[in-house]
């Protein structure tokens, strides 16, 4: 049987290659009975799209029920992949970040999504703040009963609305460490990150993709890339890149980065 890449998010088994139905139906019979978990099966038929970041997905057998509950190291996710990013893949990514934060510190998400980020921080480190943001109404619905669901509500704070319009309003000079996981704009947020770090000083996980033939990104390049952004909105400040990581591929010689940068002032 000819193996199809898929992903599983809950109950919910999404097969992420447009093939005959009859292959696509086989294929996720057999992974049904070998996983009895599995209730739902979909077919990814888009790319990823549009500033949510949401895909077109096409029901093909099983249950017709799209809200699933997602397990992470712990914490539980209430979504419906048809109306909200979201991704197991970027599992490590906010278990690396989560284990980052120290103690009291006040951190700001641009691009929230239904939360994992920000509940992986919060049950790791109670005593930081988390402010956190997203655009899609559906998905800060899910935000918000995550934050429920995982009892976050002491420390978690949701806004709903477009982060580049709240964060000059409220948070301009009062964060610690800024999260920016959406690559699709990681131009536009670095300088509107920056101008919220307090005193100029703090940490941002920047996420960017690049064209690349292995899952290597050159150090300087990136420093280039961001000198290049900074100047042109005429920010002078010191940066070190500490880290560069390669989450994954999202198309062919396409890689996903996160990039760990510290500011002093
Ligand atoms: C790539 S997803 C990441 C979501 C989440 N951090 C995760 O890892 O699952 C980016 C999210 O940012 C939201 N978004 C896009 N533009 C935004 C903006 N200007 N302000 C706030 N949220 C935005 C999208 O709706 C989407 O949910």
């Amino acid at each position: 049987m000819k193996s199809i890449p898929f992903e599983i998010i809950g109950h919910i088994m999404i097969l992420r290659e447009r093939e005959d139905t009859k292959v696509l139906e086989d294929f996720a019979r057999k992974k049904m009975q070998k996983h009895p978990y599995i209730r739902t099966v979909l077919v990814q038929i888009s790319k990823i799209y549009g500033k949510e970041r949401k895909r077109e997905l096409k029901f093909l057998l099983g249950e017709e029920e799209f809200e699933t509950t997602y397990r992470e190291h712990g914490n539980g996710f209430l979504l419906n992949p048809i109306h909200t990013f979201f991704s197991p893949k970027l599992s490590y990514e906010r278990q690396r970040i989560a284990n980052l934060v120290k103690e009291r510190e006040t951190i700001l998400n641009f691009f929230a999504g239904v939360g994992p980020f920000d509940v992986a921080i919060s049950t790791k480190q109670q005593t930081c703040k988390i402010h956190c943001i997203e655009i899609n109404d559906i998905a800060y619905n899910y935000l918000c009963k995550n934050i429920v669901l995982n009892k976050c509500q002491d420390n978690i704070y949701p806004y709903s609305g477009d982060a580049f319009v709240i964060v000059p309003k409220l948070f301009y000079n009062k964060i610690n460490r800024v999260l920016l996981p959406l690559p699709l704009e990681a131009e536009k947020s670095l300088p509107v990150a920056y101008e919220s770090l307090k005193e100029k000083s703090g940490v941002i996980h920047w996420q960017i993709t690049n064209h690349v033939q292995t899952k290597q990104i050159r150090k300087e390049d990136v420093e280039e890339k961001i000198h290049h952004i900074l100047r042109n909105n005429k920010i002078i400040c010191d940066f070190t890149i500490k880290i560069i990581r390669f989450i994954r591929w999202i198309a062919p010689r396409i890689g996903h980065f996160a990039v760990d940068l510290h500011f002093s002032n």
